[in-house]
């Protein structure tokens, strides 16, 4: 259309553009000079030069309070994106979702017994620390539903190696090892069974939840660009995570559990403890939020106990350290305490699923000094949707060593059955 203008109305275009920049200036100085002064306060102190509109971060609280109109219809959906859709089929992978286990994981005859057999009980291992969601994967699927003995029944095949055990081994121990162990256990598993030549191993899966796993498939060409990797450290900055492909799995620290405090009954605005040395932006956050008032921000251990920050505040913060995950996250779902998520290129698990913006806040690494805005901006209303949400979504990231319900095993499980549909050959 606008190539069909007569030449002659070109003439007209400086006019116009003083008459936009006229009314774009006038809005501007209205949306400084009106709405800023009482959010001006939250901003810290040695951030306000950002705010003479040079930066390019907008006020991302600001539409949030646009109307009651639209706030209402982005929160009627409850945390999920879809929830019908997603009971229907994920209905449909209980009935009919199979997955083999490679033998390996029941042989105690084999020298490597002690890196397939399943832990006997997690819960019980008081050091697992981050391998723990690792561990409880492998001992959920084993008391599943899902289990086929009949390999030509499954969709999936799991090659049961634990990369907290090879850790733990002196044979190998070094990430080096780890992935030569792995790639020769992969290349066996392809002489002995035929089921991974049928697919290259497009539908063979590995656990690992710690960031010496990452290495594992490195080995093995085929293990690495097919296989499915399901990880906690599911970064998308991660040359050995593939977002496409791999699943990420919630980092969870089994914690006692406890009656949720209601909102009401939480006095500070935000929780967390943990070392600042970890990463630049855990730095940056203690710079400029170490002493707030209103926030609990701890280099290391807090000066009350840990949980007790969860419970008494209205939000807790997981902020990347050397990983982007922490179990900082499902400690907040644990503990009914909003997260606020500081982790770039974090891929957050079952994102397909839930909406997390529903029932956390996601803040950018540079938008650091606009924390205390985004938060305060949060009305009463919207806070307690999020919490409710979060009281609903709190089930997804519990692990139970008979998995049951809508819990961490088969929610990742119902990731594995979005990428169910493979071309293999026959056996
Ligand atoms: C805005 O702040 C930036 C950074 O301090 C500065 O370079 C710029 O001159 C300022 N602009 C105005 C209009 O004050
Ligand atoms: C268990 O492992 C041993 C040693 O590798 C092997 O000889 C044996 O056949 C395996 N047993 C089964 C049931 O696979
Ligand atoms: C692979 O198979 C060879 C030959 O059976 C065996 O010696 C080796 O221990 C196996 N390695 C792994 C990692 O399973
Ligand atoms: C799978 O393919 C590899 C490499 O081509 C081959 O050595 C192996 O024997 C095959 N496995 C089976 C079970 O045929
Ligand atoms: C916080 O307060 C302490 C004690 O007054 C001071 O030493 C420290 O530099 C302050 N930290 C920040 C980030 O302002």
């Amino acid at each position: 259309m606008k190539m069909k203008r007569p030449p002659k109305q070109l003439h007209h275009q400086p006019l116009l553009l003083v008459l936009v920049l006229a009314v774009s200036l006038s809005s501007s100085i209205a949306f400084f000079g009106y709405k800023y002064p009482s959010e001006r306060s939250t901003f810290h102190p040695k951030l306000h030069h950002l705010y003479n509109g040079s930066h390019k971060a907008s006020p991302p609280a600001a539409k949030s309070t646009a109307t009651t109109t639209s706030v209402h219809s982005k929160w009627e959906s409850g945390p999920y994106h879809n929830w019908k859709l997603f009971a229907v089929d994920f209905q449909e992978m209980m009935q009919h979702l199979k997955i083999f286990v490679y033998p390996d994981v029941f042989n105690k005859s084999n020298p490597f017994a002690n890196i397939f057999l399943p832990l006997q009980n997690p819960f019980n291992h008081p050091k697992l620390g981050n391998y723990f969601s690792e561990h409880m994967f492998k001992v959920a699927l084993l008391g599943s539903s899902l289990l086929t003995p009949f390999p030509e029944q499954a969709q999936f095949f799991f090659l049961p190696f634990s990369i907290n055990n090879l850790r733990n081994d002196p044979r190998f121990h070094s990430e080096a090892s780890i992935s030569e162990f792995v790639a020769e256990y992969t290349a066996n598993i392809s002489h002995r069974f035929r089921f991974w030549n049928a697919s290259a191993g497009v539908d063979h899966f590995y656990v690992c939840c710690h960031s010496v796993g990452r290495q594992a498939a490195s080995g093995h060409p085929f293990l690495h660009n097919n296989a499915i990797q399901l990880t906690c450290s599911s970064s998308y900055f991660q040359r050995f995570f593939v977002s496409h492909k791999d699943v990420g799995l919630p980092q969870v620290w089994p914690r006692p559990h406890s009656t949720l405090n209601p909102p009401h009954a939480r006095h500070r605005l935000l929780y967390f403890a943990g070392r600042a040395q970890n990463s630049q932006v855990r730095q940056d956050l203690l710079n400029l939020w170490g002493n707030d008032t209103q926030m609990d921000i701890f280099n290391g251990s807090p000066s009350f106990p840990y949980d007790e920050g969860f419970r008494r505040s209205k939000f807790c913060l997981h902020v990347k350290g050397y990983e982007v995950n922490t179990a900082r996250i499902s400690d907040a779902i644990h503990y009914g305490c909003v997260p606020v998520i500081i982790s770039n290129y974090y891929d957050l698990p079952f994102a397909n699923v839930l909406d997390w913006s529903k029932f956390s806040v996601i803040i950018s690494h540079q938008d650091v000094a606009f924390l205390k805005m985004r938060l305060l901006a949060i009305t009463p209303q919207t806070y307690l949707i999020m919490y409710r949400n979060l009281c609903k979504i709190r089930r997804h990231f519990e692990w139970h060593t008979i998995p049951k319900g809508y819990d961490s095993f088969y929610m990742t499980a119902y990731q594995l059955w979005l990428k169910r549909s493979i071309h293999r050959l026959s056996y």
